[in-house]
Order: structure tokens, then C-alpha cells, then sequence
């Protein structure tokens, strides 16, 4: 199956050492971000959101504006992942990774998939395995785990990952960790050399600016990036994350046995009051699964439109969006405000 998927990491402008590079890097007023043979143009990274919230679409905008964009396979067959791959690769160049919820029980089938499908970098949420990171060797493909503690980082050094995401407890969906973003940051970074890339509750550029005094290759953003155009969540969904503002914001135990951040509505109502409708159809899709509800169902529904009975997985930082706007001006902004506020000097 490799093969007419791939495209030669040149051709997406990913290669490190060309002189614009250097020459961007020397007044850039950011760090670069290496991960692996991968050197995005921008040390940003889109999280990867299921269900079917980061898409093959959105991916391809973040990844053509110089960040890397990250499709959200779980829940996805590997037909759709495939499918959602080949989208991203049509609409344009630059980096495109999946990222892959390590509790889903078809979690091996879809990195396999996605391996030879020719993604570029492969992202595991909520866990990880010894196995994944052979895989990416053989393959070539880097492989990036999200820790939420410092020793977890070490561990995955010692395993053979290209770089670490951590993220914090003010992040959206399943959370790993009781400690802040920064909080979390500072003790990664201590326990690691590898890059170390920052995510929770960052929305603008003083948030990003803070995570790299403290020593963050990159970041990763996601409700941010929910909030955007090519976002796959319905019109109903991103109407939400305008309106809602930081006391909306709770957090629900989910089935998966962690923490979740979501908006209040009525389907966390029901929950709190123990009242959640128990799965209709159990189809087995998690390693561990409690279920008091059907996580998959309620993500789904949210996705869909459906915002009473669907939960509302959110960042922290939602109550702060308020446009809705192409995911490449999230990035242009962002980039533009940074240069202002750390000060550096463009050099053409
Ligand atoms: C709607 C939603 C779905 C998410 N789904 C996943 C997922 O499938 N896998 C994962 O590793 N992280 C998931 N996350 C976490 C994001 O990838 C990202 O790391 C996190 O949202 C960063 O925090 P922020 O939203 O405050 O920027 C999700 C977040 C949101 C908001």
C-alpha cells in the first residue's frame, strides 16, 4: 500500500537547511521547531480533535499556512482515514500528521494505515505503547507522544520519540494531567532534551509567548483551531465556542476513565445528575471503557449539530474566541502579534 500516497518530503518544503530558512530563523523572534527530519515554517501544531472535528480539510489549511495540521483518526475506519489523508494531500503541501487516540482498541490498524498512507508525523493521545515507536522506525515516520508528567517525557526519550507534546489540565478533551499548561511545561522540559512542544488553554500570542519563555519548541492549539473555517464540527457546533464564555466551562468524568474539559449544556446537566442516556449499541470501540455513556455517540452528536444531547469537548481558552475565521489567519495573526511583542526586527 505505500506508494501513491507519498509524496517526497522536499516537494512539501519540509527538508531543514535551506539558506531562507536560516535566514528566517536568525530574526525569527520563536523557536524552531524540529521534529525529526520535520521543520515546519511556523512552531505551531493543530491538536488533533476527534470526533471528526480535524479532518483531512482542516489539516491541509493549517499545514499550507506553515504549521502542521493533524487529522483525528479516532473513531474513523481506516478506509475513512485513508480517504481523509488523500483530502489533505490533494488541497496542498506542507506537513500533515494523525493523531490517534492510544485507548481506541483499533488503535494499531490505524497507524498502520495512516503509515502507509505516507503521513508525515504520527501523534498519540491519552496513552502510548513501546510497539509505536518500532513502527515509526520502520517506517520512518516520527513519532510523537502526549505526556502529561515529566517522567512520562523521559520515558518516551528512552523509547525513541522525535518529540513530546505537554499538555496541561487547562487543555480540551480527555486530560492526562492535574497540573497547568506551564506548570506542566517546566517539569517536561526539565525531565527531557527532546523538543518539547506546549499545549492548554493558549489562544493568543501572549499565551504562546509565555510557553516559550519557559522553554517550548512549539505549540499546539485546539479549540482555537475548532473555531475556525475549515473546521469539520456544524455551524451550530462553532456557534457554541463563540457564545460560550469561561464559566461555561466544566469538567466530566468520561468513560475512558479521565477527566474530560467540555461546555456545560444539557447532555453535562444529565450527567451530573447521573441521568446520562447508557450506550444503545455497544460496538466495543475502546481498550477500557466504563460505560455510563457512549463517548463515541455524544462527540459524534456534537459534531453533527446536535448541541443538547452532544457533549461539547472544549479547551480552556474558549471563552476567548470570537471569530470565526480561516484557520491560516489563526496562524497569520498569531505570528504577526508574536514578532510585535517579542520585538524582533523583520529582515527581507
Ligand atoms: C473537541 C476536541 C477534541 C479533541 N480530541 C482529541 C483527540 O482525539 N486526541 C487527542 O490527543 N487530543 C484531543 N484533543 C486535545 C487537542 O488535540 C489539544 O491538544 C488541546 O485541545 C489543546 O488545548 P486547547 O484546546 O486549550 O488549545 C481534543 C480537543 C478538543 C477541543
Amino acid at each position: 500500500m505505500t506508494g501513491d500516497l507519498t509524496i517526497d518530503p522536499a516537494a512539501r518544503g519540509v527538508v531543514p537547511g535551506g539558506d531562507d530558512d536560516r535566514a528566517r530563523s536568525a530574526v525569527d523572534p520563536w523557536p524552531k521547531l524540529r521534529i525529526g527530519h520535520l521543520e515546519p515554517r511556523y512552531p505551531i501544531v493543530q491538536g488533533g480533535m476527534a470526533v471528526r472535528i480535524s479532518t483531512g480539510r482542516l489539516a491541509a489549511a493549517v499545514a499550507a499556512a506553515g504549521g502542521v495540521g493533524t487529522i483525528a483518526a479516532t473513531a474513523m475506519d481506516e478506509e475513512e482515514l485513508r480517504r481523509e489523508i488523500a483530502l489533505a494531500r490533494s488541497l496542498g503541501s506542507g506537513i500533515v500528521g494523525v493523531n490517534i487516540m492510544y485507548a481506541a482498541r483499533e488503535f494499531s490498524r490505524l497507524v498502520h494505515a495512516a503509515f502507509d498512507a505516507g503521513i508525515d508525523l504520527l501523534v498519540s493521545g491519552a496513552g502510548f505503547s513501546r510497539d509505536m515507536f518500532g513502527w515509526g522506525r520502520e517506517y520512518g515516520i516520527p513519532v510523537v507522544p502526549i505526556v502529561g508528567s515529566g517522567k512520562l517525557a523521559k520515558m518516551s526519550e528512552d523509547l525513541g520519540a522525535a518529540a513530546v507534546v505537554a499538555e496541561g489540565y487547562d487543555a480540551g478533551g480527555h486530560l492526562g494531567t492535574k497540573l497547568s499548561a506551564l506548570e506542566l511545561l517546566a517539569e517536561v522540559r526539565a525531565a527531557t532534551t527532546l523538543p518539547v512542544i506546549a499545549a492548554g488553554g493558549m489562544i493568543d500570542a501572549a499565551d504562546v509567548s509565555r510557553a516559550f519563555d519557559l522553554g517550548a519548541d512549539g505549540v499546539q492549539l485546539g479549540i482555537r483551531f475548532a473555531a475556525t473555517v475549515e473546521a469539520n464540527g456544524h455551524d451550530r457546533l462553532k456557534q457554541v465556542y463563540l457564545a460560550a464564555r469561561d464559566e461555561d466551562v466544566i469538567v466530566i468524568k468520561s468513560p475512558v476513565g479521565l477527566p474530560g474539559r467540555a461546555i456545560r449544556n444539557p447532555f453535562t446537566e444529565l450527567l451530573a445528575a447521573g441521568e446520562a442516556p447508557p450506550p444503545e449499541e455497544c460496538i466495543d470501540c475502546l481498550k477500557r471503557c466504563e460505560r455510563t455513556f457512549c463517548i463515541r455517540d455524544v462527540l459524534c452528536f456534537a459534531q453533527q449539530g446536535d448541541i443538547e444531547r452532544g457533549l461539547i469537548f472544549t479547551g480552556g481558552g474558549v471563552g476567548r474566541i470570537n471569530s470565526i475565521v480561516p484557520a491560516a489567519e489563526v496562524i497569520e495573526t498569531l505570528f504577526a502579534d508574536l514578532r510585535q511583542l517579542r520585538g524582533a526586527v523583520t529582515k527581507d
